[in-house]
């Protein structure tokens, strides 16, 4: 399984993406697009989660404002996954080999993205006043943390 999976990053390194990413200095505008994306996915993600837990203003519920910023936050995914697969893609088998870039991509993201739609789908029962039960807390804390250890993992992996 590995090995299928190594043979196919190596190709991936291979293709005109990779190149172009590992041999010219696009670099640092990929870091900053994979950056842009996660703080935009990041910033609508904790507002919510910061709501939940009765910080903020308070004419506007979790549920409002997770509707509100429902399509911002999946954008925010979206550029952050994009900008991700392109940095991955210049030395893909470098990373693939480092225990932080490992924990981050196959164990916090996963667990922390599983919440996050949980949150998510919850919140218009747990957010549509400013009295979110304790549950409701607890998950936003919860999803808080998570991110955090996507997050520490993240800065773990070594600029090569
Ligand atoms: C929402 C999820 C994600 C978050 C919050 C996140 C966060 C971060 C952060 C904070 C860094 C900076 C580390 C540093 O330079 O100190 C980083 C780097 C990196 N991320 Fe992500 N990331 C996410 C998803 C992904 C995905 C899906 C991929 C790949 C498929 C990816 C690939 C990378 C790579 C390769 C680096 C190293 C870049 C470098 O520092 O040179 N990330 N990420």
């Amino acid at each position: 399984m590995y090995g299928l999976l190594y043979s196919l990053v190596k190709w991936l390194e291979g293709t005109g993406v990779g190149t172009v990413i590992r041999t010219t200095r696009i670099y640092p505008f990929i870091q900053a697009i994979h950056f842009s994306g996660l703080s935009l996915w990041l910033a609508t993600n904790i507002v919510v989660d910061l709501r939940l837990l009765g910080i903020g203003k308070k004419r506007q519920t979790a549920a409002r404002l997770s509707e509100a910023l429902f399509a911002w936050n999946w954008i925010g995914f979206t550029v952050v996954v994009l900008g991700g697969f392109l940095l991955f893609s210049g030395i893909g088998t470098t990373y693939l080999v480092n225990e932080a870039f490992r924990l981050k991509l196959a164990v916090f993201i996963p667990v922390a993205l599983g919440w996050h739609v949980f949150v998510q789908q919850k919140v218009s029962a747990w957010g549509h006043t400013s009295d979110t039960p304790t549950v409701g807390k607890l998950s936003a804390l919860v999803e808080i943390m998570l991110w955090l250890c996507v997050v520490t993992a993240a800065v773990l992996i070594p600029n090569y």
